[in-house]
């Protein structure tokens, strides 16, 4: 499979009116490309993919596949929010939109919004967004890992059962180049409308859930909270409708799973 071609990216990028956005770097193994696209960073929007990732990381320290090299993406893309800084949980809403939104071109996939930071393709993950905050560097990182052309060898077994690719669903070979342009163009989109207001992207993440309307627990340091997911409140906060009738709003932190899900 061929390697991501930083050149090419720009290329592609430029033809969708966004030459000169992002700062594009590739890189064949970093650590984690969370932190290597941090190194000297002054401000100006910036990309790091990396082929590799020794120790790629998710939510809560778990640690990320990033699969056989040349296989999928896993990118961060470092910026000055455009936002006040009570609104950056935003951030992570906005990067699970630009995927959903880049992921509708693959037909027949139907991909959805697991609140607040996975993309899900039926009920397996394609997709998990870490955001990382920097307030006191005014900067904030959204590191994104979307499986694309693994099989299913590819995954370690533990995974099987719970994540897939854009292959694996659509059943054809993917262009990483195009697919992450594209998730660009949409995250660039995103953030500049989110700055304006989060209504419409609300909505959009509303009728893209995964969640809403369905049985899920919570798993809270007290324990775990079962209700259903009523609705999103109006930062993307996830409303529980409890068994009492009460309702609580859930922040971003949190873990949510659905209620019939077997991890
Ligand atoms: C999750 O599902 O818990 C989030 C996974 C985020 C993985 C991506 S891959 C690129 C970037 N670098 C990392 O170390 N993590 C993110």
């Amino acid at each position: 499979m061929a390697e991501l071609d930083a050149a090419y990216l720009r290329e592609l990028l430029a033809l969708r009116g966004l030459a000169d956005s992002w700062d594009i770097r590739t890189v064949e193994e970093v650590e984690s490309t969370n932190d290597a696209v941090l190194l000297d960073f002054q401000g100006a929007p910036r990309v790091l993919f990396a082929e590799s990732q020794s120790r790629g990381r998710g939510r809560r320290g778990a640690p990320w596949f990033t699969g056989p090299a040349g296989a999928n993406l896993a990118f961060s893309c470092a910026l000055s929010p455009p936002l006040p800084i009570e609104h950056w949980s935003r951030l992570t809403h906005v990067a699970a939109l630009a995927v959903c939104r880049a992921l509708q071109a693959y037909p027949p996939v139907n991909p959805k919004i697991k609140w607040p930071n996975d993309i899900y393709l039926e009920l397996k993950k394609v997709c998990g967004i870490l955001l990382e905050s920097y307030p006191r560097r005014n900067c904030a990182v959204i590191g994104l890992g979307i499986n694309i052309n693994g099989t299913e060898e590819d995954f370690p077994p533990e995974l099987r059962d719970i994540a897939t690719s854009l292959r694996l669903e659509t059943k054809t070979l993917v262009n990483r180049h195009e697919l992450a342009c594209s998730v660009l163009f949409h995250l660039t989109e995103l953030l500049g409308s989110s700055a304006e207001g989060f209504a419409s992207i609300r909505e959009e993440l509303r009728e893209n859930s995964l969640l809403l309307g369905r049985p899920v627990r919570a798993v809270q340091a007290q324990g775990i909270l079962r209700g259903i997911a009523e609705d999103l409140g109006t930062e993307g906060e996830l409303i529980l409708r409890l068994p009492t009738g009460a309702t609580l709003p859930l922040i971003t932190a949190e873990e949510v799973r659905l209620d019939d899900e077997v991890k």
